[in-house]
């Protein structure tokens, strides 16, 4: 298993990689090589031949045929190798192998949201069994996002009312960095996830688990996990610290101020609001950023939270 990494990227950990790798180290390579022919030539005429004194003149030459046709040839090839090695690994890249494993991919106001076959959700883990092509089929809630996985070499925008589509085989089993890399607001530098890639019984055992919604597990408990799973601790702090919303330590029953001024006791409908249409109701000096989670949470995973998020007071 390759560590290491370039000078530029995390290690290669996709089929892909190596590749883009390859083309990427060429295009370096002959870059570096013209750079030094062009630079170290200019220096070296700018000594061997400056005007030395008055009555020196410089000669009145006009071209050099061979050459010419010598840095115009050498270049054009070098663009075509360049176009059709890069052209054959982009065909690569977008089309994925027909029996890739399909999984949703929502990227929203600051995180990003995984849906599998089965029903099973995920939030900022990316779940996916090793040595096994994955595609992801793409879009978002509100602006544009992008997906990207420096260990894979893979990146594709997310963009609102239309599909887009990426595909990787991760070589080894690991935990790799997911970023967002178009500047999506605010919290755009907190839209940070992991891609998890298991072994394809470990990846079958946890789709299972997560496709339950819970079962076995307490409301309570299953709440508790939720706050963490859902990213919900990205905005709300646990211990009454300010962040982007407001905390949740001791939230139930408290009396919270709202933009216009009213005043609301925070009980299991106004949670349950906030969490579904989070813009109907907006606590002073907080702004309405936090997306909207219908659709997203099944009713038992509502359940859990409103019931997990009254156990703080205690
Ligand atoms: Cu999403 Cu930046």
């Amino acid at each position: 298993m390759d560590t290491t990494g370039t000078l530029f990227l995390p290690s290669a950990q996709s089929t892909i990689a190596p590749e883009v790798d390859a083309l990427f180290n060429f295009i370096v390579l002959v870059s570096s090589i013209l750079f030094a022919i062009v630079v170290g030539g200019s220096i070296f005429f700018v000594l061997r031949y400056r005007r030395r004194g008055d009555k020196e003149y410089t000669p009145d030459l006009s071209k050099n045929t061979q050459l010419e046709i010598l840095w115009t040839v050498i270049p054009t090839i070098l663009v075509f190798i360049v176009f059709f090695w890069g052209f054959k690994s982009y065909l690569k890249m977008n089309v994925a192998p027909g029996d890739a494993l399909q999984i949703q991919a929502t990227g929203q106001k600051w995180f990003w949201q995984f849906e599998y076959e089965n029903g099973a959700t995920s939030t900022n883990d990316l779940v996916v069994p090793v040595g096994q092509p994955v595609q992801l089929l793409m879009s978002s809630q509100d602006v544009v996002h992008s997906f990207y996985v420096p260990n894979f070499r893979v990146k594709m925008d997310v963009l609102p009312n239309r599909y887009t589509s990426v595909w990787f085989e991760a070589t080894n089993v690991g935990a790799y960095d997911l970023f967002c890399t178009e500047f999506c607001g605010t919290g755009h530098s907190k839209m940070i996830g992991k891609v998890k890639v298991v072994s394809e019984r470990e990846f079958n055992n946890w789709l299972e688990e997560s496709g339950s919604a819970g079962e076995g597990l307490s409301l309570d408990a299953y709440g508790e996990k939720l706050v963490e799973t859902k990213a919900c601790i990205t905005c709300h702090s646990l211990d009454g610290s300010p962040n982007t919303g407001p905390t949740f330590q001791g939230i139930f029953g408290r009396l919270e101020r709202m933009q216009d001024g009213s005043e609301i006791k925070v009980d299991e409908n106004y949670l349950r609001e906030s969490i579904l249409n989070p813009r109907a109701k907006i606590v002073e000096g907080y702004q309405p950023v936090m997306p909207t989670y219908q659709g997203i949470l099944k009713k038992r995973e509502v359940d859990a939270l409103v019931s997990y998020l009254k156990t703080l007071n205690e």
